[in-house]
């Protein structure tokens, strides 16, 4: 299967050295590939449900990349690791550290001083988390989750609401969330904020 060519919408094509990473030698569709990577999310969250972490915890290298291995371990080798390649979406793979530790400390400052409304800071550090694209793949689908973390764990507040929308396929639902995520480029949070609280149209 070739998992280069990137044909889905706002999706990263995987490098050939990411793409032999795969643990699942059965796999041989796309269709495939994400019906193991959304069983290995799900295994995921629910390991998610049973713990609480501390902000602490959670906005550390460490959680982040723990995250990224409990939802895609089972299917990549290369699952929590940063990536190695430059990708058409995020910083040079050399700073993708950098930027974390940056972005995990603004984040930090977010909260301790209120600069944001709780809600807005999950979106922001979504956003940024994303820009980045710390790893090789799946980095949409954790950032989301991360945010999610947040809302629970940091703020003590119900999770986003994207859990069940078809954000991997090339749908309406998908371009309004990529746009959302444009505005977000632009410094504007409003429409990324509503998508993820479900009261986009
Ligand atoms: N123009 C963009 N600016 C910022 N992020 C984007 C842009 N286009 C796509 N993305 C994000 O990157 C994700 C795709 O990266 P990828 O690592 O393939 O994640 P996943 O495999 O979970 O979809 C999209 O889901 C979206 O969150
Ligand atoms: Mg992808």
């Amino acid at each position: 299967m070739d998992l280069t060519g990137g044909s889905l919408y706002g999706q990263t094509p995987l490098d050939e050295s990411e793409s032999v990473g795969l643990k699942i030698s059965m796999i041989s569709t796309q269709g495939e590939l994400n019906q193991f990577e959304q069983a290995n999310i799900e295994r995921a969250i629910k390991w998610l449900r049973g713990k609480t972490f501390t902000p602490a915890e959670v906005l550390s290298e460490e959680f982040v990349r723990r995250l990224h291995r409990r939802m895609f371990g089972e299917v990549w080798k290369w699952a929590g690791d940063f990536r190695r390649t430059e990708k058409n979406i995020g910083v040079s793979w050399v700073k993708v550290a950098l930027e974390l530790k940056i972005l995990l400390e603004d984040t930090k400052y977010w909260i301790d001083h209120e600069v944001f409304p709780e809600t807005e800071i999950a979106i922001r550090f979504k956003h940024r988390l994303v820009s980045i694209h710390c790893f090789p793949n799946g980095n949409g689908r954790h950032s989301r989750i991360m945010a999610d973390v947040l809302m629970e764990n940091v703020f003590v507040r119900r999770p986003f609401s994207w859990t069940g929308k078809q954000l991997s396929d090339p749908t309406s639902t998908r371009k309004a969330y990529i746009n959302a995520l444009r505005e977000g480029d632009r410094g504007e949070f409003e429409a990324l904020i509503s998508f993820a609280q479900g009261t986009t149209p």
